[in-house]
């Protein structure tokens, strides 16, 4: 599952330009989900030109009441009226600046727009009830990597965030492995790394929602995926897809990171 998350990027016109584009590249592409996550003001331009192309749409992040005084806030109903499908959650643009609280903000404002491992939990829940698939994040800071860390910050971050599901929806979701140094810095994490966390994370699944939910959830690694390393990263075992940032806001990159997937999903299929 190939998953484009365009950020603070693209005009609603130049969103429906970029899926014009992008439509052509990934048509007839077998075994392979491909989403592209515009931001909230171009989803309905964007949601309408995807109509009858098998390319989804998803948002960025979503709100977990229905409606109410919470101006700003985009809920779950909106989104799925919408026509999206799917919705990254708990994203580390999303936690705080890069992944930690930003200390430049004061309390209060960290309080009410950094997400938190139990904001993330209350969206994706959110999410489920108005039948929105999560993308939901988890990834470790460079300082969090460098103290040996990582395994505790992400299955923590993954016990947290999955609290309450049923087993059956877990097995519907997307989790994004995304190492917060590796996101928009041209530096990847090595593939057999994100391999290891990867089965990290699908080993935390199948500790508390079983073995038929850790083999359907897919795993996605993010953080400087491009059309060069998306093959060998896609190869590895426990990876399933790709989270896409700056490389899915170009077609022709992104259509290449899709035709990866899809290769790939072949030889596995054979
Ligand atoms: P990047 O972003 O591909 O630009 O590193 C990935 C992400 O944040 O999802």
């Amino acid at each position: 599952m190939i998953a484009g998350n365009w950020k603070m990027n693209k005009t609603a016109s130049e969103g429906v330009a970029l899926v014009k584009e992008l439509i052509p590249r990934v048509r007839g592409l077998e075994g392979v989900d491909v989403a592209v996550c515009p931001p909230a003001t171009a989803l309905y331009p964007v949601g309408r030109e995807l109509a009858g192309a098998a390319i989804a749409l998803g948002a960025q992040d979503v709100f977990w009441a229905e409606s109410g005084a919470f101006t700003g806030m985009i809920s779950p109903v909106m989104l799925k009226d919408l026509g999206c499908t799917y919705v990254i959650v708990g994203h580390s643009e999303r936690r705080g600046r890069f992944g930690k609280p930003d200390e430049s903000l004061s309390e209060e404002a960290r309080r009410v727009f950094g997400d938190t491992d139990d904001s993330v939990n209350l969206k994706v829940k959110a999410a489920f009830k108005h039948d929105l698939v999560p993308i939901m994040c988890c990834g470790e800071t460079l300082p969090e990597r460098e103290a040996e860390r990582t395994d505790d910050v992400v299955a923590g971050q993954v016990r947290a965030g999955l609290e309450g599901l049923t087993a059956e929806q877990v097995a519907g979701m997307v989790i994004a492995y995304e190492p917060v140094w590796a996101i928009g810095t041209g530096r990847a994490c090595e593939a057999p790394e994100a391999n290891r966390v990867c089965g990290l994370i699908r080993q935390t699944v199948k500790e508390a929602f079983g073995d038929a939910a850790a083999e359907r959830v897919r795993i996605q690694y993010g953080g400087s995926v491009t059309d060069a390393n998306a093959h060998e990263l896609l190869s590895q075992h426990e990876i399933d897809g790709a989270l896409v940032g700056g490389a899915s806001l170009e077609a022709s990159k992104f259509g290449v990171i899709v035709q990866a997937a899809s290769v790939i999903a072949k030889e596995l299929l054979k």
